[in-house]
């Protein structure tokens, strides 16, 4: 697909990864409508962008708050006559052992990493469809979706569900007349605020014994030593413009998902794992 001048959707641009793929569909001469929980930062990223001549509506809002979704897509249209590249990226990380894991965080993780993108695809896919124009849609999940390491069940569980939707969304589509191609992203660790996630946790940081906070410790490691958010968007926007279905960053990290498979497929339990041997 040809970028210019087309319209790339992202959401959670205000940080991390979302940020970058703003940047990059930018460069790339795509208009943009951006949306974050964190007026600030997002602000700040539509601002940037705007002095590189870029023309952004940034949107302050909650993905889990379909409504918000609505109206986004509505001023997208109006304001740029279509959306193109639908980025679904807003995410948030939460651990600890299954039972332990509140229902509140149970419902906050699955609405941000799940829901959410299950409400973007709702709100800007009819739209897309009627335009007849071509189109991407983006979903972020993980190597986490592809594999189950311990104490991350919420993450876990909703990007094994995105690398779900992202399959079932594209045989849909395959199945209309649409020319829209889907991606799903799977990064290992990228150098983003994901271990921050608490600062938009409803109820503030969470409480964590001992054992986790040690786990926390030693996941903010690998996230620091994790590889630049620009070469991902670089990726994402090798993959729009391919149309390639797998984004995956970290291919060292493929022999874990091949062993999960072996395993499937012997019928044998995949060995345990820890976020730790996420290497
Ligand atoms: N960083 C990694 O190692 C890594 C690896 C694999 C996948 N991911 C995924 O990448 C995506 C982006 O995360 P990141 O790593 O850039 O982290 P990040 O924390 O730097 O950025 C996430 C952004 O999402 C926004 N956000 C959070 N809750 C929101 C909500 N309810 N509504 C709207 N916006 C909200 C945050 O304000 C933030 O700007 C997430 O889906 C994450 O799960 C990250």
């Amino acid at each position: 697909m040809d970028l210019k001048g087309r319209v790339a959707v992202v959401t959670g641009a205000g940080s991390g990864i979302g940020r970058a793929m703003a940047e990059r569909f930018a460069a790339a001469g795509m208009h943009l409508a951006l949306a974050d929980i964190e007026a600030e930062p997002l602000a700040v990223v539509a601002d940037a962008l705007r002095e590189r001549g870029c023309e952004v509506e940034a949107e302050r809002l909650d993905v889990r708050d379909s409504a918000a979704l609505e109206a986004l897509a509505v001023r997208c249209f109006s304001r740029f006559g279509g959306a193109h590249v639908l980025c679904n990226n807003a995410g948030v990380a939460s651990g600890g052992p299954v039972w332990e894991i509140s229902e509140e965080d149970w419902d906050w993780v699955i609405g941000v990493n799940l829901v959410a993108v299950v409400h973007g695809i709702r709100a800007f896919v009819p739209k897309m469809i009627a335009s007849g124009e071509p189109g991407h849609i983006v979903n972020t999940a993980s190597i986490a979706g592809l594999t189950c390491p311990a104490f991350m069940s919420p993450y876990t569980v909703t990007k094994h569900a995105v690398v779900a939707l992202s399959d079932t969304l594209r045989s849909d589509l395959a199945m209309s007349d649409a020319m829209i191609g889907v991606s799903v992203l799977c990064p290992g660790w990228v150098r983003t605020r994901i271990h921050e996630s608490d600062r938009n946790r409803p109820g503030g940081e969470a409480d964590a014994s001992e054992e986790l906070s040690m786990m926390r410790e030693l996941v903010d490691g690998f996230i620091a030593g994790g590889i630049d958010p620009a070469d991902v968007a670089e990726q994402v926007h090798d993959a729009v413009v391919n149309g390639q279905f797998w984004i995956r960053t970290h291919p060292e990290m493929e022999p874990m998902v091949a062993k999960r498979c072996e395993a499937i497929i012997a019928g044998e339990p995949p060995p345990p794992m820890l976020p730790t041997d996420i290497k």
